[in-house]
């Protein structure tokens, strides 16, 4: 084995694609390869990409071009792309760009070794790809790397995902997920169980479950299955000793039981913090989204949820200026954030995508609509979560600790609010630590106080 070859991964998009770089490093630190930060010192380049809307796939772009000029400057430099984008276009980007030596699609960064030896060795045609979508063959082999390996060096310790399923079923009209991710699979418990204990024994404190809709965990497994379903999953979880904060992401309001709502109220480490993604406050938009819930099942979940769990934080995702929204539908939205008073959101503008049933919608918003619509919602949201993160003021809150420098700590409250409190000097403030903080000041994205253990 040949030593000392530096990787950069440049990482866009979703917790999904965090997660698939920290598994890519783990597999070429078998190979010898040694996470850099800087692409000037790198023998390979990765680049993990998003497609889920135009802006971020044409980021990756303009870095594949500023990689040319790099590969230019030092001819050994090696250049591949994986992740949706490279899943989405496959041998395009190979025709596009000839400096790019390989394309891996979402399912298949199990054959990044073999590919790169290919390569190194001259075996293959000099160029390689992989784009095939084969998630049967990428769980068994993930299991395989888990129990060989050490960790990735680069990834923080005491905080982490864990992958529940792949894939996506639900094809919202206007989502590109179900085409670069595949059909929706779960992982299986025991596996789950395996990753979660490896992760305690090496110094992980919190866990976040990821999937693109975890609440139909167990709907399509492997095999048979074994007839677990994501809140038995929970229950495991929070049951493996050393385990002190979970944490799941993301929830499609649908498929939210009233089963999981219990678990908040029972599973005390079970973080009071929810995303559940409405994208639209208006029925019609809803339908022609293909979400299959309306505005009032949703506002009747999220208030049977807070009987269970009335301090839990709830965020969401809105798109705006979806195809054919008028005004009052937009208003709707705006409606739907006042009555809710999310803590949080994330907003997008409606964007195009490959293959996406929306994509053919006729009725088109305006860039100039989309904009002033985003604005107005953000601006909006901005005001509420003000308001919401004022309530905290007085408070002592259970904070973990993620950094601590001469300016101050910051941390985490399992609300999932940011809190930055002064450094008391005190030698036990490592990352991972809880500590209780006293909340006294709050902004619309953060929270302010003082150690008060
Ligand atoms: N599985 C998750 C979301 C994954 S994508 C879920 O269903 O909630 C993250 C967010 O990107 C979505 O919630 C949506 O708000 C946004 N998004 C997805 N496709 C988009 C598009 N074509 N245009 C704009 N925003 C989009
Ligand atoms: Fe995309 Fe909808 Fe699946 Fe989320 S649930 S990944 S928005 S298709
Ligand atoms: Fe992007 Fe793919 Fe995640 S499109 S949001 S990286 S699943």
């Amino acid at each position: 084995m040949k030593m000392g070859k530096n990787l950069y991964i440049k990482t866009f998009g979703c917790q999904m694609n965090e997660r698939d770089s920290e598994i890519i490093e783990q597999l070429l630190a078998q190979q010898g390869y040694i996470p850099t930060d800087s692409p000037e010192d790198a023998d390979l380049v990765l680049v993990n990409t998003c497609s889920i809307r135009d802006k971020p796939e044409q980021k990756v772009y303009s870095l594949l071009g500023h990689l040319r000029e790099a590969k230019a400057r030092n001819p050994s430099l090696r250049i591949g792309v994986t992740g949706c984008v490279a899943q989405q276009e496959g041998v395009r980007i190979m025709e596009r760009m000839p400096h790019v030596d390989l394309v891996v699609g979402t399912q298949q960064i199990y054959l990044l070794p073999m590919m790169l030896g290919r390569l190194e060795h001259g075996t293959g045609s000099g160029r390689e790809i992989a784009t095939n979508l084969d998630a049967g063959f990428v769980i068994p082999a993930f299991q395989k790397l888990l129990r060989n390996s050490p960790p990735s060096p680069a990834s923080p310790d005491f905080k982490r995902f864990v992958t529940i399923m792949q894939g996506c079923d639900n094809y919202c009209s206007y989502c590109v997920v179900p085409a670069t991710r595949g059909r929706e699979i779960s992982r299986p418990m025991v596996d789950i169980i395996e990753e979660v204990e490896i992760l305690v024994d090496q110094g992980v404190r919190e866990i976040t479950l990821l999937g693109q809709n975890v609440n139909s965990y167990g709907r399509n497994s492997l095999g048979d299955g074994d007839g677990t379903t994501f809140t038995d999953l929970l229950r495991r979880v929070a049951g493996v000793r050393g385990v002190q904060r979970l944490r799941f992401t993301t929830s499609h309001p649908r498929d939210l039981s009233e089963d999981l709502m219990r678990c908040f109220a029972e599973i005390d480490i079970l973080c009071p913090h929810f995303h559940l993604p409405v994208q639209s406050g208006s029925n019609a938009v809803l339908q022609r989204m293909n979400r299959k819930y309306t505005v009032e099942s949703y506002l009747r979940k999220v208030d049977t949820l807070r009987t269970f769990c009335p301090d839990i934080a709830l965020a969401t995702d809105v798109i705006v200026g979806f195809p054919g929204e008028t005004e009052a539908d937009f208003q709707a939205t705006l409606d739907l954030l006042a009555r809710v008073r999310f803590h949080g959101s994330f907003s997008f503008k409606y964007s195009d995508r490959p293959h996406t049933r929306s994509a053919a919608f006729v009725d088109k918003i305006s860039e100039e609509v989309k904009s002033q619509r985003l604005a107005r919602f953000q601006h909006l949201q901005d005001e509420v979560s003000l308001e919401r993160n004022k309530e905290y003021i007085g408070k002592k809150m259970e904070v973990m600790v993620e950094e601590c420098s001469t300016g101050g700590c910051k941390g985490r409250t399992p609300t999932n609010h940011v809190v930055h409190f002064a450094e008391p000097h005190h030698p036990a403030l490592v990352p991972g630590v809880l500590v209780s903080v006293c909340i006294n000041h709050a902004g619309k994205h953060s929270l302010r106080g003082e150690y008060c253990q």
